[in-house]
């Protein structure tokens, strides 16, 4: 299987299962428990239909989106992630140009592999920092003082992961960031002799957003569970939430929120946008899927923050029903890893593209000419009470 059999994002995972040592591939496919909720949140799509309207002229048609007052060319963010230089040599780099060539929102994790400095010296499309609140205080201050430095377009505080997921993928592999190689994982190392070398052979792994402050994640191996348990601050609050909004001063998402009635305090805090999500089901397994939430939370907010669906998206019509739901856009982090991992930028490259594909595709099978002309109308449920 090559990078031109690959059409949607689940070639890419089987290509990057095939191309990964298991303990790296079951890091990114993986999730918490019974991964249900991993699962419910692509297949809750499927309980939703899609009414088009024809004969609309569609010759031109606008795909462009406002999310944190930036106007993205389309509705379609990718969420932070970490870690990326352990899938592909080309990391954060390739997701980063890919995002700018496609105009659209980029995100990076606390737990980058590249720097917040040269994220903001190489990346002009708007750009997001994904900040995980730590015990160590004045990690957190000098990671938002970076991000005012380098001119950042906002800040996602992720509020889903006061503690870590139990992860059992990453319990049965001993995965660790750095990489440990393990008698359990030897032979998954041993048989990607590609992906060694590349690791072994480039620049050093790190994570320069937080090796000023911790060793743990660049010199020190640590599980991502050991990590958060150990490094995250758990007193973690609303009030904690207001202050970080008033240091950066900024565009402030707060990632990870699944209810109306946090997703009404995000508003009186001052956010302009929530990333309704499960952390890929990373967390919480059994919570509801971002994609089920859409509709109540939008009823609730809706104009008054931007509402980002995240999570589970695999297709363009994906984010057509997140939209016509109530969501101001969507995001994803698997969509775009599996193809980091199978190929590095020109899979980044080729599934991001696939996807802007699908959605100006689907526009036009909908007869939808602007985002702001999806609406619930367009919709219909196979169930009702999930
Ligand atoms: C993540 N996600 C994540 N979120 C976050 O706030 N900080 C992080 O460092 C990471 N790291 C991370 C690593 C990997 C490998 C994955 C798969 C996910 C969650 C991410 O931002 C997003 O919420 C999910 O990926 C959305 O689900 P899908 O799109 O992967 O189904
Ligand atoms: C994860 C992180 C690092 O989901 O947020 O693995």
């Amino acid at each position: 299987m090559r990078l031109t059999d690959c059409h949607n994002v689940e070639d890419f995972r089987r290509l990057a299962k095939a191309r990964l040592p298991s303990p790296i591939f079951n890091y990114i496919d993986g999730a918490a428990d019974d991964e249900r909720t991993k699962d419910r949140n692509t297949s809750s799509f499927d309980d939703c239909y899609l009414v088009p309207n024809v004969l609309a002229g569609v010759s031109e048609i606008d795909m462009s989106a406002t999310v944190m007052g930036k106007r993205i060319a389309m509705p379609l963010l990718l969420s932070p992630t970490a870690l990326q230089r352990l899938f592909h040599w080309q990391g954060e780099r390739a997701v980063g140009a890919t995002a700018q060539t496609f105009d659209t929102w980029f995100g990076i994790s606390s737990l980058a592999t590249v720097s917040i400095e040269e994220v903001g010296e190489t990346i002009k499309s708007p750009k997001l920092f994904q900040l995980y609140i730590h015990k160590d205080k004045g990690l957190n201050a000098s990671m938002i003082e970076r991000c005012k430095a380098a001119k950042f377009d906002a800040i996602a505080l992720t509020v889903d992961t006061i503690v870590s997921g139990n992860r059992e993928r990453c319990l049965r592999s001993g995965f660790t960031s750095p990489p440990r190689f393990t008698p359990a994982s030897v032979l998954s190392y041993a048989t990607h002799p590609g992906w060694v070398a590349n690791y072994l052979l480039r620049e050093k792994f790190a994570l320069p957003n937080l090796q000023t402050h911790v060793d743990a994640g660049t010199n020190v191996a640590v599980s991502v569970a050991e990590y958060f348990n150990t490094m995250l601050d758990t007193s973690m609050d609303w009030k904690m939430a207001e202050k970080v909004r008033a240091d950066w001063g900024g565009h402030f998402c707060l990632k990870g929120i699944m209810s109306v009635e946090d997703a009404k305090r995000a508003v009186d805090i001052g956010a302009t946008a929530i990333m309704v999500s499960n952390h890929g089901g990373r967390q919480l397994d059994g919570s509801r899927s971002p994609f089920d939430q859409i509709a109540e939370i939008a009823d609730a907010v809706g104009g008054k923050i931007d509402i980002i669906c995240d999570g589970g998206v695999r297709r363009g019509s994906h984010v057509l029903k997140a939209i016509a739901a109530g969501a101001t856009a969507c995001s994803g982090g698997r969509l775009y890893l599996y193809a980091l991992a199978a190929a590095g930028e020109p899979g980044v490259r080729r599934i991001v593209g696939k996807l802007r594909d699908e959605i100006e595709r689907d526009m036009k099978l909908m007869g939808v000419r602007s985002v702001s002309e999806l609406n619930s109308s367009l919709l219909r449920w196979r169930s009702v009470g999930l």
